[in-house]
C-alpha cells in the first residue's frame, strides 16, 4: 500500500537539503517498487508568512494524515530575530509538534566516522576505540512542559519553570531505551541529578524498576555533570544514554560535536504508537542558506532513520548509510567536513556522490 510522508522543509538550509534527501528517497524506494506519496506542508518562519503561525492547523492535519513526518529545520537569521516572523519560532514549531503528536522519545545517534577522524575535536587516542552513542532523550516532560510563571515579588521580577515527571512518562521512555539497547550493545547509561532533584530521584527509581524486565541489558546510573565530562573524556564507554528532556538537550549537543559537524547528525522523535518525525537536529544554518554549500548528509540520514523506524525498510536504510560512508571514504567533502586543502563540493554534488554509491 502506498504510504504518505509529510514533508516539512521549513527555513534556512531546510528546503535545499530536503530536496536532496527526497532524491535519495526516490532512488532507493523506486528500486524495490515501494512508492511513497510526499505531501509538502509549511512550518516555522515559512508557515508564519502564509498563516501567521509557526505550526498552523493545515500542517497539523497533513501530518495527521501521514505515516511519517520528514522535517527540515526552522529558525531565522541573526539579523532578523527581532521580527515577529521569527519570534519564538523554534519553540512554537518544535515544541508544538512534539506535544501534538506526543513524541516522547528522541533518538540522536552519534558516531565518529573513521574516515572523518581528522575533524573530530578530540585526540585520536581518545576516539580510536570507536564512538557510537545513541542518545535517547525524553521529549514531553521536564522543564520544557511544566507550568511557567513570571511575576513580581517585593518589586523584583521573578520567573519559574516547573520540572515535572510522572512515573508513566519515565517508564515509557525507559522501555524504549532498553529495547533499543538490545539491538545494540546491551548497555543503558541513565543520566540524572538524583543527588539534588526530586524528579531525578523518581527517574532513577522507575528506570531501575524497568531494568528488571531486561536482565540481559546492563544499567548504569550517572550524574549529569559527570556525564558531560565523560562524553568528552571517554566517549567509547557509552552505548545508549537515556536522559531527561533538559539534560538530553544539553548532553546531545555535547555529543554532537564528536563527529566533527552538525551536518552529519540525524534524529528521530517517536511516540508510543510508533509514529515518528525525522530531522537533522543541526538547525536552519541561515548563515549558509541559499548558497548550495550545506551538507545534505544529516537530512539524508534522517531519511534512512525514517525508512528503518517508520517503514521497517531496514535494508534500504542500511544501503543509504553505507552509501554515505562510501561517499565519505571516496573523499566527498562539503565545507563543514573538509580538511585544509581538501577539494570542497556543494550540496547537490555531495548527493550525486552518495547516489552513485547506491
Ligand atoms: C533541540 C533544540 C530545541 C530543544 C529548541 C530549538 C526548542 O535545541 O531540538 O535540541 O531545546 O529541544
Ligand atoms: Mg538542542
Amino acid at each position: 500500500m502506498e504510504k504518505t510522508i509529510a514533508v516539512l522543509a521549513g527555513d534556512g538550509i531546510g528546503p535545499e537539503v530536503m530536496a536532496q534527501a527526497l532524491r535519495v528517497l526516490k532512488h532507493v524506494t523506486e528500486r524495490n517498487g515501494q512508492t511513497f506519496r510526499t505531501v509538502e506542508a509549511l512550518i516555522g518562519g515559512a508557515a508564519f508568512e502564509v498563516h501567521g503561525k509557526h505550526f498552523p492547523e493545515e500542517t497539523r492535519e497533513i501530518c495527521e494524515r501521514s505515516d511519517a513526518i520528514l522535517f527540515g529545520s526552522v529558525g531565522g537569521p541573526v539579523a532578523e530575530l527581532h521580527l515577529e516572523k521569527w519570534k519564538d519560532c523554534e519553540v512554537n514549531a518544535l515544541l508544538g509538534i512534539r506535544k501534538t503528536f506526543r513524541f516522547n522519545a528522541n533518538f540522536r545517534p552519534v558516531k565518529v566516522f573513521p574516515e572523518l577522524m581528522h575533524i573530530c575535536p578530540l585526540r585520536e587516542e581518545v576516539v580510536n576505540r570507536g564512538v557510537d552513542i545513541l542518545f535517547i532523550r525524553e521529549l514531553n516532560g521536564d522543564l520544557y512542559f511544566g507550568e511557567k510563571k513570571r511575576f513580581e515579588r517585593d518589586g523584583m521580577r521573578v520567573a519559574t519553570d516547573l520540572a515535572e515527571y510522572s512515573e508513566e512518562q519515565v517508564r515509557s521512555v525507559a522501555h524504549t531505551a532498553f529495547q533499543a539497547a538490545r539491538k545494540r550493545r546491551n548497555k543503558v547509561t541513565s543520566v540524572d541529578k538524583a543527588n539534588v532533584l526530586h524528579t531525578s530521584k523518581l527517574w532513577r527509581e522507575v528506570v531501575r524498576e524497568v531494568a528488571k524486565e531486561y536482565p540481559d541489558v546492563v544499567l548504569e546510573d550517572m550524574l549529569v555533570d559527570n556525564c558531560a565530562m565523560q562524553i568528552i573524556r571517554n566517549p567509547s564507554q557509552f552505548d545508549v544514554i537515556l536522559t531527561t528532556n533538559m539534560f538530553g538537550d544539553i548532553l546531545s549537543d555535547a555529543g554532537a560535536v564528536l563527529p566533527g559537524s552538525l551536518g552529519l547528525l540525524a534524529s528521530a522523535s517517536l511516540n508510543a504508537d510508533g509514529f515518528g518525525l525525522y530531522e537533522p537536529p543541526g538547525g536552519s544554518a541561515q548563515d549558509i542558506a541559499g548558497k548550495g554549500v550545506a551538507n545534505p548528509i544529516a537530512q539524508i540520514l534522517s531519511v534512512a532513520m525514517m525508512l528503518r523506524f517508520s517503514f521497517s525498510l531496514i535494508e534500504e536504510a542500511e544501503r543509504i548509510e553505507q552509501a554515505v560512508g562510501k561517499a565519505l571514504l571516496g573523499g566527498a567533502r562539503t565545507g563543514d567536513i573538509a580538511a585544509p586543502g581538501d577539494p570542497v563540493i556543494g550540496t547537490v554534488e555531495m548527493t550525486d556522490s552518495i547516489l552513485s554509491h547506491l
